[in-house]
């Protein structure tokens, strides 16, 4: 009797330990980096430790990792993360990363920069603090060559099937989130805070990204709330929250040679309040290349006191004279819009600015259903301004439109 009850345990101990063993991938590791010897003193710098903790994660082939930040103030200098890693990471940010205030004591162009990563999820109540309160006044590049320069808070560069999630990012000293070559990525119920007068502190930022969704994200910042720029194809966007800023913009494009086609963008369901800009898409006079920019989708806009509600502007230079090469109109080719149920009220009479180019007017932009009006205290009623635009319209339409 002893020896079967014996066996039976030897049994269940084993199944046990076999089940136990086989589920390694499903609960990750986790690396509290206050217990790994971070200190959440807002004084010591805890870039070194939080970089090899993260390398004793990505090197793990065992199951995934997470990298929890307790809550506290962790002063970080400028840190790289670097993959690919064998399995996926989670970073959970509960506390605060407080970046230096000092911008020459980050040494790169990004404060806390992934690269070459599959899987990886950012998430928690917590902040990133830019401290760019004190950069800001040193941002005077369009006058000064040598002027300091500044760190984006956040990158991305070669990362893939990723996210972010409900974190907030505080006074950048250039732009919050930048995003270069990332595919399948998900931004969620973020908030980016900046004041309005702060300079060139974008919210997120891409190029040459595909896939991405930004939903339930909250932005106000000095420049723009979204910026998209060269090679980015379908991105989707919905219930955000634009203001103060210069609102969702595709470009500056067609500046330099290499540029590609921006393709796929549907923009619902998003609130542009107190913003310089609401739908803007700009490309330079006199550009190099020749793209494409098609298949938008603009969709239940609300602009609340918006400067220019809707501007297409294809004669962009913000620095005159525009000197290049290939002078005259821009060479960039706008196709297939769509603007539907977009309403509100326009600070200025112009709420609605389709300028496009002499050389490649403007193809098939669907106007449906429109009603903006100026708040202005001169007159009531906004109006459109059409150059080289071809398209059609329907519903109701305030401004009146001016397509021909
Ligand atoms: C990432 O996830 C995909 C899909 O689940 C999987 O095929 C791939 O192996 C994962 N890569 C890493 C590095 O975790
Ligand atoms: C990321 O996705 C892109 C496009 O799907 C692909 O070309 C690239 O190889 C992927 N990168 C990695 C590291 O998996
Ligand atoms: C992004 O969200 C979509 C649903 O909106 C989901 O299907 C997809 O798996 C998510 N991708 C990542 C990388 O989180
Ligand atoms: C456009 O982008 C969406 C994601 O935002 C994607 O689901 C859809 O397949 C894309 N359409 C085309 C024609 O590529
Ligand atoms: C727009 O911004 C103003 C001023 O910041 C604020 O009072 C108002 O609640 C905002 N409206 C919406 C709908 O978010
Ligand atoms: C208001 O604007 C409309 C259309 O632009 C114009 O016809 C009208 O004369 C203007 N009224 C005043 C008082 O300026």
């Amino acid at each position: 009797m002893a020896s079967i009850a014996f066996v039976f345990k030897v049994l269940c101990v084993s199944f046990l330990f076999i089940f136990v063993a086989s589920r390694p991938t499903i609960r990750p590791k986790t690396f509290n980096v206050q217990r790994h010897g971070s200190k959440p003193d807002g004084k010591t710098d805890n870039a070194n430790v939080f970089t090899s903790i993260w390398s004793r994660a990505c090197k793990r082939k065992s199951g995934s990792s997470k990298i929890y930040v307790p809550k506290g103030i962790f002063y970080l200098g400028g840190v790289e993360f670097v993959g690919p890693c064998k399995n996926p990471i989670e970073f959970v940010i509960d506390g605060t990363l407080l970046a230096p205030a000092n911008p020459s004591d980050i040494k790169q162009d990004t404060w806390i920069n992934f690269r070459y990563i599959n899987n990886l999820s950012i998430s928690g109540s917590g902040t990133l603090d830019g401290q760019g309160k004190q950069s800001w006044p040193l941002n005077d590049c369009h006058k000064n060559l040598n002027c300091p320069k500044l760190a984006m808070t956040m990158g991305f560069a070669f990362v893939n099937n990723s996210n972010i999630k409900d974190i907030t990012s505080l006074n950048s000293k250039m732009g919050h989130f930048n995003f270069f070559s990332v595919h399948h990525f998900n931004i969620t119920g973020v908030t980016i805070t900046a004041s309005g007068d702060s300079p060139n502190t974008d919210g997120i930022k891409m190029g040459s990204c595909s896939n991405m969704h930004i939903s339930n994200t909250n932005i106000g910042t000095g420049d723009d709330c979204i910026a998209i720029l060269s090679g980015t194809t379908n991105l989707d966007i919905s219930n955000v929250k634009c203001g103060p800023g210069h609102g969702i913009s595709v470009g500056s494009l067609g500046k330099n040679k290499d540029e590609k086609d921006v393709k796929n963008l549907t923009v619902r369901d998003v609130i542009f309040n107190g913003t310089s800009d609401g739908i803007r898409i700009k490309t330079w006079e006199s550009s190099a290349s020749k793209i494409l920019v098609s298949n938008f989708v603009y969709e239940n806009i609300q602009m609340i006191d918006v400067g220019k509600p809707i501007n297409i502007d294809q004669k962009y230079c913000p620095h005159p004279p525009c000197e290049h090469e290939q002078k005259g109109e821009s060479h960039v080719q706008i196709q297939d819009l769509k603007l539907k149920n977009i309403y509100g009220t326009s600070k200025n009479k112009v709420a609605m600015n389709l300028q496009c180019s002499k050389s490649f007017p403007c193809k098939n932009i669907e106007l449906i259903d429109i009603n903006i009006k100026s708040n202005g205290l001169e007159n009531s009623s906004s109006i459109a301004v059409c150059e080289n635009v071809d398209g059609s319209m329907s519903g109701k339409m305030v401004p009146q439109h001016c397509l021909n």
